[in-house]
């Protein structure tokens, strides 16, 4: 049994990190730690304490502070990690790799030290990479690690799906499998508008050009900003993993997990339907795929492997 409030820490107080902090005070989750190198440990104390003063408007009861100390993290139910540098101008994929492998590799040690029973949340990109790094450098049991892409890649096919037939995005059901990157692979034979098949009610031209816009879709809003990427989406993603976690909801979310067989894949974390509850991955789900859904899934894992073996773990 579990007495008091529970733990969620926030590696990282970013874009991302700082709506996490709100999300996850706004939904009495618990209380939040926000994790910051110690040049950032003032903002990231800065953003806690302006949470605490906007408890009164919001009505939630959480501790939220912010450090630069991983002791702080001391037994973290949830640990949500979004460390990590973004693109700059003239660096190669390959740099952007090894920069975010030795922050992932610091803060895999410092969470392995500090909050060995967390389930951990990796969100810092490439995706599909870090939550493997992770997962090598802490050697945790495989249900207690996973990569938050399949909610934020699904959560945007319904959200154009619902956009283009002008119909609740509450009533459009539907996964994407695969890397999270351009290849990923969004699945329309299974998806629904309140029960009725997407195929029976959108044209093969809408469905592909949605397909299309959620393949891109993190492109479309890093080119709107100008400088950085997407933050709320992926934020609410991250939570409702943590959530149903948490709350032992039992939500079955795409998410990047350890495959052993499953999908045919070998020991690569791949977006796969997963069940999330109070040990984790309780379950990853296979489903029956179509010789072309097939095609299409193996080109996507055959990405990861190559981002995967460049890191030489
Ligand atoms: C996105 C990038 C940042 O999908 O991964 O928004």
């Amino acid at each position: 049994m579990h007495h008091g409030r529970r733990k969620i820490a926030l590696i990282g107080g970013g874009q991302i990190g700082q709506i996490l902090a709100m999300l996850a005070a706004e939904k009495e989750l618990g209380d939040v730690v926000v994790l910051e190198i110690p040049e950032l440990e003032n903002p990231a104390k800065g953003k806690a304490l302006d949470l605490m003063e906007m408890a009164p408007h919001g009505n939630y009861d959480a501790n939220i502070t912010g450090t630069s100390n991983y002791k702080d993290i001391a037994g973290a139910d949830v640990v949500i990690v979004t460390a990590g540098k973004p693109r700059q101008a003239g660096m190669t994929r390959e740099d952007l790799l090894a920069v975010n492998i030795k922050i992932i590799t610091e803060v895999a040690n410092g969470v392995k030290a500090n909050a060995p029973n967390a389930f951990c949340i990796i969100v810092t990109n490439p995706l599909d990479a870090m939550v493997y790094v992770f997962h090598k450098v802490t050697g945790f049991p495989k249900k207690q690690v996973v990569g938050m892409a399949g909610a934020l890649d699904a959560g945007r096919w319904r959200a154009f799906i619902a956009m283009e037939l002008g119909v609740s995005v509450t009533d459009v059901a539907g996964t994407v499998l695969g890397g999270h990157g351009p290849d990923m692979v969004p699945l329309p034979r299974l998806t629904t508008v309140g029960g009725v098949p997407l195929t029976e009610i959108a044209t093969k031209e809408q469905i592909d050009r949605l397909a299309t816009r959620t393949r891109e879709a993190g492109t479309e809003i890093v080119k709107l900003f100008g400088k950085g990427s997407a933050f709320f989406s992926p934020a609410y993603s991250a939570i409702t993993m943590a959530e149903s976690y948490l709350k032992d909801k039992k939500r079955v979310i795409p998410s990047a997990a350890l495959c052993e067989g499953e999908y045919g894949v070998k020991g690569l974390f791949i977006g796969v339907p997963c069940l999330i509850g109070k040990n984790g991955i309780e379950k990853i789900f296979e489903i029956k795929l179509e010789a072309d859904e097939k095609a299409l899934l193996e080109k996507t894992i055959g990405s990861v492997k190559k981002t995967v073996e460049e890191c030489k773990m």
